[in-house]
């Protein structure tokens, strides 16, 4: 049996996606401000259905409403900004539109690049799907596509896959990596943990140092040829779906 979709108060719904507290948006509902399928709603207390299609269906101020609780966020993050909400400089969630950043849960990223890493990041307010894709049970590959300082050896694609290295000041050995070489100094790691700065800590354990760093898949979804750094859409459940397909 398919589950039924939540329902929120109105004034709920509105607040917790940032439009203002529970009285201010008491009173955009009163003037006629937000309406559903065309109709005015006049009552604040009317509990809506929560369906991925509500942003085409109600509008505030005459604007399709920010998309429901459950949203998912395809990044292609820039360099220079950091995933985390509390450290200094720019950050990825200054790159969504200002009222996003009052949502209630608020949107995480689904883990993390680091501030000198480009590509595709996700970033979600469901935490069960958050927790989905990065547990280690789920297996979501990551795809990096790497630009080294010197040339590749010759063994490092087998160094990769051994599941032996054994990464400085840590104590299990990773798991094997799959790895294609592009041309002598480049190439793409598959990576199915998610160890601290681990890419550039694998290279710099064989020898080389890591001058590009650019992740273009998870799972397999690619990220989009037409999303220029920087920029962000909104995931639709076939694209979601991919995150979960064996790549
Ligand atoms: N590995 C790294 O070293 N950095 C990232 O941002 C992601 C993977």
């Amino acid at each position: 049996m398919s589950k039924s979709p939540p329902t929120l108060r109105l004034d709920r719904l509105l607040a917790n996606l940032g439009y203002g507290s529970r009285r201010e948006v008491q009173r955009l509902v009163v003037m006629g401000f937000v309406t559903l399928d065309g109709v005015p709603l006049t009552d604040s207390d009317q509990r809506i259905v929560i369906t991925p299609d509500l942003s085409a269906r109600m509008t505030v101020d005459d604007e399709p409403l920010d998309p429901p609780p459950g949203m998912v966020v395809v990044m292609n993050k820039p360099i220079g900004v950091t995933c985390s909400h509390k450290e200094q400089g720019p950050l990825v969630y200054s790159l969504l539109p200002e009222r996003w950043r009052r949502r209630e849960p608020a949107i995480s990223t689904v883990g993390r690049l680091d501030k000198d890493t480009s590509g595709l990041l996700l970033m979600t307010d469901d935490g069960a799907l958050l927790h989905k894709i990065i547990s280690p049970r789920s297996n979501v590959t990551k795809r990096y596509d790497v630009t080294l300082d010197r040339p590749l050896r010759g063994a490092e694609e087998n160094i990769f896959a051994s599941g032996e290295l054994m990464l400085e000041s840590e104590t299990t050995p990773l798991l094997p990596v799959p790895m294609e070489v592009a041309s002598p100094t480049r190439a793409f790691v598959t990576l199915t943990e998610g160890r601290y700065h681990q890419v550039r800590r694998m290279f710099a354990a064989v020898g080389n140092h890591v001058t590009a760093l650019h992740r273009d898949r998870i799972g397999s979804l690619s990220l989009p040829d037409d999303l220029p750094a920087g920029e962000f859409r909104i995931l639709g459940a076939a694209d979601l779906a991919l995150v979960f397909a064996r790549a």
